[in-house]
């Protein structure tokens, strides 16, 4: 692996600082309610969600359908964004149940607080941090939730395995992220503004559910977003190329 964490974590920051600070610009992927719509989020749900949330909404698919969030779970938001997926599961587990979303750029933070301030829930809470070192207790969450993340981490084992770590035994990983057909070559694996474009650091799919299944999960169910494609012509285009495309994964922690 040719990357380097550092490097690719600055690409990161400032393309999703744009993504919190410009959501009406240009990107490579699809931003906001439209695509939350086709994806298949319920309309009456993303009513009742800061439309500050809404528009910066950076995700890859569709998982709540996996199975559903009960009341009273408790659920952790992996790379939360400006926090649509942390208030749509926080309308699902009830004040009885909580949501933290977790993210490593403070512009998506700042986002996410002042969604928080002006929306009515009181179950959630944002904090920054990194998948690959979570500061989260052993065993405190029901849920863990992603949406077009963990690809962007060139060290996936220790994501998996932090999440592992943080979920109770039994309880349930349903995530949606960027997987591709083929593997992939290095010219492509190496380029750090491909890889915050969420195609560079793509496993083959085969490869990816080995490698949750490793970690401690048993897959249950993976289901495709056939909605979702990236919206500028050339990464379309690489995307064509290697087979890149978008799958929901519940695995749970054996
Ligand atoms: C494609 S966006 C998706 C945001 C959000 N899940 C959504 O659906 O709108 C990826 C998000 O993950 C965050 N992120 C990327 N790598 C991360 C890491 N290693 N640890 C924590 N957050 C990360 C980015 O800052 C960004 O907000």
């Amino acid at each position: 692996m040719g990357i380097d964490l550092q490097e690719l974590r600055g690409y990161i920051a400032d393309m999703y600082t744009d993504v919190a600070e410009l959501p009406r610009g240009k990107f490579h992927f699809p931003t906001g309610r439209p695509i939350l719509e086709l994806l298949g989020y319920s309309p009456e749900l993303l009513d009742k969600i800061p439309s500050g949330a809404l528009e910066s909404f950076a995700g890859v698919g569709y998982h709540f359908d996996l199975e559903p969030l009960r009341e009273g779970e408790r659920v952790l938001d992996l790379g939360s964004g400006a926090g649509t997926d942390a208030f749509f599961a926080a309308l699902q587990v009830g004040a009885k149940g909580h949501v933290t979303g977790l993210d490593m750029t403070e512009a998506m933070l700042e986002k996410a607080h002042s969604n928080l301030e002006v929306s009515s829930l009181s179950n959630v809470s944002f904090r920054k941090g990194y998948a690959e070192s979570l500061p989260l207790d052993d065993q405190s969450f029901d849920v863990v939730i992603s949406n077009g993340v963990i690809n962007l981490s060139p060290v996936k084992d220790t994501v998996f395995s932090e999440i592992r770590r943080v979920l109770v035994p039994g309880g349930r990983l349903m995530f949606s992220d960027i997987v591709t057909g083929v593997e992939l070559p290095d010219s492509v694996r190496d380029n750090c503004a491909l890889w915050a474009e969420c195609i560079g650091g793509a496993q083959e799919s085969k490869r990816y559910l080995r490698q949750i299944e490793k970690a401690g999960f048993k897959i249950e169910k993976t289901s495709p977003n056939e909605s979702y494609s990236f919206s500028q012509d050339s990464t379309e285009t690489a995307a064509q190329k290697f087979q890149v495309h978008s799958i929901s994964i519940l695995a749970r922690r054996l």
